[in-house]
């Protein structure tokens, strides 16, 4: 008889397009920041479900919205208004000061408007700009716009052609204003690269982008997807370090768990949109917007304190790790955001803490990254500490 953990695999083989890698874990139900598989063993989850589950997992006020919201009414589509849309857009232009917002599914989707924008933008000039200036080691998704945006070349070759983009390393900062010129639409970045590998941008090539987005003329898009919504202990990474993006991507936590995206915007670039230039089926309806208010009130109500807190544990913890642990070569990160490089060992990391109960994930191949619920315990974090150690201690 196979387990039900088996017959769930051998469903997938047989039904589902191979595209994923799965790690073999199968999960059925979460509590907090625990994750309980098909034998009801606790993981203690250091991944939110790739920093999305930012209120822990079965969070009953968001279960009770959600729920709510689905006896009430969960779709209507863009075509007519409901009463959150507007609710969510206001709470999060007055937190990131850009006045104009859009909703979406999905991280991807918000880059594709960010894309679509900054052109529409330079159309409306009459002066349409065909290119975009990103950054090596850069992950913006994977439909074909934000593909052509993602650094990753076994993403992108078999898909090409792409659009017209030029890669920078964000290592250099003078690179970035040669790379720009006159038909640059926009250049795009992620505050903290999470997939490439949690690398913080410095304040020197934060400085390069502004000047070189005054020198061109081109557009500012801040991918705040991963790395902004109170991970770092601050509503958006871009301001920590002084960037001032003309279009932001938002999604992972928003929704805590269920699917929206979104597109912030200054005014000047929401004024050269017009009706009918974007939109999308299911874009901010009732049950994703529930689920937004939901998170964005727990920010609120003190929820970017506790990261702040819960953030400085972590680092603290990570650094008296490295401390006694050669392997760690470097902890990059901020907040409730953290990548540490471990060059030889990322995989045994990882295993390693799987098989004793912690949840981790490795990015670039030598990155160990944490990307923990934002609703974390002290108590959370001591055992995911623990754990690591435990585990480091125990490689050859
Ligand atoms: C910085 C960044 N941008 C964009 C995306 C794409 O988001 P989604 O997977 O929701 O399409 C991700 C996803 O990992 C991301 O980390």
């Amino acid at each position: 008889m196979a387990t039900q953990a088996e017959a769930i695999k051998a469903v997938e083989a047989e039904h589902l397009l191979q595209v994923f890698r799965r790690i073999p874990l199968v999960f059925t139900r979460g509590q907090g920041s625990y994750l309980f598989d098909t034998d009801d063993r606790p993981y203690l989850d250091f991944v939110s479900g790739l920093g999305v589950a930012s209120l822990g997992h079965a969070n009953a006020e968001l279960a009770a919205a959600v729920a709510d919201q689905a006896r009430t009414l969960i779709h209507t589509s863009n075509l007519y208004f409901h009463p959150l849309q507007g609710e969510v857009g206001r709470r999060l232009t007055a937190l990131s000061g850009l006045p104009r917002a859009f909703f979406c599914n999905s991280g991807t989707e918000a880059i594709e408007g960010c894309l679509k924008f900054a052109r529409r933008f330079w159309y409306t000039r009459g002066e349409p700009r065909p290119r975009v200036v990103a950054l090596e080691r850069s992950f913006h998704g994977r439909t074909l716009g934000a593909l052509s945006t993602t650094w990753e070349p076994a993403y992108r070759v078999p898909f090409e052609p792409l659009l017209d983009v030029t890669f920078v390393s964000p290592n250099e900062p003078s690179a970035l204003s040669a790379a720009c010129g006159p038909d640059v639409a926009a250049i795009i970045v992620e505050p903290i690269q999470g997939e490439g590998g949690v690398w913080p941008l410095t304040a020197a090539f934060a400085e390069a982008v502004t000047a070189a987005c005054e020198a061109s003329g081109a557009l500012l898009i801040a991918d705040e997807i991963q790395c902004g919504l109170g991970r770092t202990g601050a509503p958006f990474h871009s301001a920590t370090l002084g960037l001032r993006p003309d279009l932001m991507a938002l999604g992972k936590a928003l929704g805590a768990g269920v699917p929206i995206g979104a597109v912030l915007l200054r005014q000047r670039v929401a004024d050269a949109v017009s009706p009918g230039d974007h939109g999308g089926t299911y874009g901010g309806n009732l049950l994703a917007c529930r689920a937004a208010l939901v998170f964005l009130e727990a920010m609120a109500q003190g929820g970017l304190e506790r990261v702040q807190q819960a953030g400085a544990r972590l680092e603290t913890g990570l650094r008296e790790l490295a401390t006694h642990h050669a392997q760690i070569r470097d902890i990059r990160g901020a907040g409730l955001m953290r990548g540490l490089e471990v060059p030889d060992a990322a995989v045994q990391v990882v295993e390693g803490a799987m098989s004793r109960g912690l949840l981790l994930n490795r990015t670039a191949g030598t990155v160990v990254r944490m990307l923990p619920p934002l609703t974390v315990s002290d108590q959370e974090i001591d055992e995911a500490l623990r754990i690591l150690g435990e585990t480091l201690a125990s490689l050859p």
